[in-house]
C-alpha cells in the first residue's frame, strides 16, 4: 500500500467533501484562506474525458493552488485502462493523491457502470483500484463509497474495497438509493473499523473516514470519539461557512459574511469567466446571507445579480 501524505497527517483527520459545482477551485481557495481542512478533494472528473481529446473542457475541475495541499483529485468511470492513464495524468499534474468515486448515485453515472453502479460489480471495482494504483505510482489511492444497496451490504462490499489495500476509504453512510432525507447510518462505522483492522497487513491498515450529515467540527469530534474513526468528512456544512474548519473561529459577523461572499464571487468570476455560468455561484448566496435582520431582502436582490460587480453594488447599497 502506498500511504503517501496520509501517513504524515495527524489523526484524526477533518476533511472537506468533494461537491460538484460547490467546492470548485474558487471556493476551495476561499476555504483554504479562512478555515483549511486537513485534506481537500477536487470535484469529480470523468477518466474517459480526461484521457480524451476534449480534455481541455475539464481543466477547470482540476485547477488548484499550493495553499490547498494536500489535495486529492477525484475521478469516476468504469474502464480500468482509462483509470490507469488518468492516474498518470493526475500524478504529472502534481496532485498529492487520487480518489475513486464509487458512491455517486446519479442515474447518468450509474447507468455507465460508474460511481454507485460499481456496487454490483465488485470484480470491476477491484480492477479499477488496481489499475489506478498502477498508474498512480508513488501517489496514494483512496476510494469513496456508499454502504451498498442495503445497509447489510457493507459487510460484503467493504472487504472488496479493502482487499486491494487503498490508503483510505471514505464511507458515506447511506445506501445507493437513499437520498439525504434519511439520516446517515453512522452505527455502521463500528463494522467499518472492525473490517479495516481485519485487513491490516504488517501493522498498516486502510484509514476509514466517515461521512454523512455532520454539520461542524464538534459533531465530527463526537463521531470520532464514539466510533474510533480515523477521520470525518464534511460536505454540505461548508455552504456559506468557509470558516467551518477553523478551530479558533467561534462566530462570524454579518459584515464578515458579506465581505467573504463578495471576495468569493469576484474570485469565481475571475477564475471561471467564459467557462462556468455566474448562476452557479448564486447557490452560495442563500447560505452566506442568512441569520441577520434584512437577510431575506438582501438575498432576493442578490439573486438578480449577473456579475460580481453587481453583487458589490447591491451589498454596498444595503449597508
Ligand atoms: C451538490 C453536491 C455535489 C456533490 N458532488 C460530489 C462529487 O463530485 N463527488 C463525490 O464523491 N461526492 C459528491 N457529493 C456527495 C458529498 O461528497 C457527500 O458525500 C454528501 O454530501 C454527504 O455528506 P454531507 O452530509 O456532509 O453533505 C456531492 C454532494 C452534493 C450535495
Amino acid at each position: 500500500m502506498v500511504q503517501g501524505f496520509w501517513k504524515k497527517l495527524k489523526k484524526p483527520v477533518f476533511v472537506l467533501a468533494p461537491m460538484l459545482d460547490v467546492t470548485d477551485a474558487a471556493f476551495r481557495r476561499v476555504i483554504a484562506k479562512y478555515g483549511k481542512p486537513d485534506v481537500f478533494w477536487t470535484e469529480f472528473v470523468s477518466v474517459d474525458g480526461l484521457v480524451s481529446s476534449g480534455k481541455q473542457k475539464l481543466e477547470h475541475l482540476l485547477e488548484y493552488s499550493e495553499r490547498e495541499r494536500p489535495i486529492v483529485a477525484q475521478v469516476f468511470g468504469a474502464n480500468p485502462e482509462n483509470f490507469e492513464r488518468a492516474a498518470r495524468i493526475i500524478k504529472d499534474m502534481g496532485f498529492d493523491g487520487i480518489d475513486i468515486n464509487m458512491g455517486c448515485p446519479e442515474r447518468k453515472v450509474v447507468k455507465m457502470g460508474a460511481g454507485a453502479g460499481l456496487i454490483n460489480n465488485p470484480k470491476l471495482a477491484q480492477k479499477i483500484i488496481m489499475a489506478t494504483q498502477k498508474g498512480a505510482g508513488r501517489l496514494p489511492v483512496s476510494v469513496k463509497i456508499r454502504v451498498g444497496d442495503t445497509q447489510e451490504a457493507l459487510a460484503k462490499w467493504l472487504p472488496k474495497i479493502l482487499e486491494p489495500r487503498p490508503a483510505a476509504i471514505t464511507i458515506h453512510f447511506r445506501t445507493r438509493k437513499e437520498m439525504s432525507l434519511v439520516p446517515a447510518h453512522w452505527e455502521l462505522a463500528r463494522l467499518a473499523m472492525k473490517l479495516s483492522r481485519k485487513y491490516a497487513r504488517g501493522g498498516v491498515r486502510t484509514l476509514i473516514i466517515g461521512n454523512g450529515d455532520v454539520k461542524n467540527l464538534e459533531e465530527a469530534r463526537h463521531k470520532i470519539a464514539e466510533y474510533d474513526l480515523d477521520g470525518v468528512m464534511i460536505g454540505r456544512g461548508i455552504f456559506g461557512n468557509p470558516w467551518l474548519f477553523n478551530k479558533r473561529k467561534k462566530s462570524v459577523s454579518k459584515d464578515e459574511k458579506l465581505k467573504v461572499l463578495l471576495e468569493h464571487a469576484k474570485l469565481y468570476e475571475k477564475m471561471f469567466k467564459g467557462r462556468k455560468p455566474f448562476d452557479i455561484m448564486k447557490r452560495h448566496f442563500k447560505a452566506y446571507v442568512n441569520g441577520f435582520p434584512g437577510a431575506k431582502e438582501l438575498r432576493t436582490k442578490l439573486m438578480a445579480a449577473r456579475s460580481a460587480q453587481e453583487v458589490e453594488k447591491i451589498i454596498r447599497s444595503g449597508r
